[in-house]
């Protein structure tokens, strides 16, 4: 019986379960996926408890993403530029951290629109917060140049010259100016969550073939993935990004390789 889990504090709101839970009843693998509130000062004798390998990992999240760095054996050094680990796993007593969220986000866009980095057009990244610097991941390991737009321009100063590589820093209001040559938009701020709109962004500026995609899945078709869709702009929605960001997980503690359905995708959008 091999087992798996997902801490935070709280837990009861993860979607995590229901995703694995599917996967491994679709698989038939003798295994489980458990959700375990780990409240902060309990963190380290959690990990105890992981070294002697009950489990063959899981995953982490909010508010132990970052304090799991100090307790782990190794860390994958993209997980330490992106700040966050999401996932574990557990070898001969060690604990391995990693972030499989840059992951979840190609595994979403090759899924939802394949060949979108074909031509290598510059991306627009709106966000410079917490959840951008693993799309930032990401995109440099395909190669797509980035703008990065923020709100405070500062924060996106800092963050493009941490993550490196072909990112300039801008302010929201670049974005009309930019985007005749973009071929990717990105909104990685929580904009779109309460149905709240961006102001004054001109989605008729970008090219006919450009994709647009939000990492906000509440609700799945944000105010930005339906004014783009109205203009006719292809869209990838953020549920996509939930479901692969699980994918190498799942991998790595069960030995399948799991695929993303549409039966899958339906019956986490009815949960949500
Ligand atoms: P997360 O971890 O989800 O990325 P975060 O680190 O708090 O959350 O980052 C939120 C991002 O959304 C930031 O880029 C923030 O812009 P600032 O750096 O200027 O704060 C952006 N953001 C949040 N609310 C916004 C709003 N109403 N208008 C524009 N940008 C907003």
């Amino acid at each position: 019986m091999i087992k798996a889990f997902v801490i935070g504090h709280p837990i009861n709101h993860s979607r995590s379960p229901l995703i694995h839970g599917n996967w491994l009843a679709q698989h038939a693998i003798a295994g489980s996926y458990e959700a375990i509130d780990v409240a902060p000062a309990d963190l380290p004798a959690f990990f105890q408890r992981l070294r002697s390998g009950e489990f063959a990992g899981g995953n982490v999240t909010i508010p132990h993403k970052e304090a799991v760095f100090a307790l782990c054996d190794s860390i994958d050094p993209l997980a330490t530029t992106i700040g966050a680990v999401n996932t574990l796993v557990v070898n001969n007593g060690q604990v391995h951290g990693t972030n499989t969220d840059y992951l979840g986000f190609l595994g979403n866009l090759d899924a939802g629109a394949p060949g979108w980095d074909r031509a290598g057009r510059p991306a627009i990244v709106m966000g410079a917060g917490g959840a951008a610097r693993a799309i930032l991941v990401a995109l440099k390991s395909r190669n797509i140049p980035v703008h990065l737009l923020n709100r405070t321009r500062a924060t996106a100063d800092k963050l493009a010259r941490e993550i490196g590589g072909a990112i300039t820093a801008g302010a929201l209001g670049d974005f009309n100016a930019l985007a005749p040559g973009a071929g990717l938009v990105v909104n990685t701020t929580s904009i779109g969550m309460h149905g709240t709109r961006f102001k004054d962004l001109a989605l008729d500026h970008l090219p006919d073939d450009a994709l647009i995609t939000d990492i906000v899945y509440v609700p799945l078709v944000t105010p930005l993935l339906a004014d783009a869709r109205a203009r006719g702009l292809r869209t990838v929605d953020g549920l996509g990004m939930l479901l692969h960001q699980a994918v190498p997980g799942f991998s790595a503690w069960f030995g399948v390789r799991p695929n993303v359905t549409p039966a899958l995708r339906a019956t986490i959008e009815a949960a949500l």
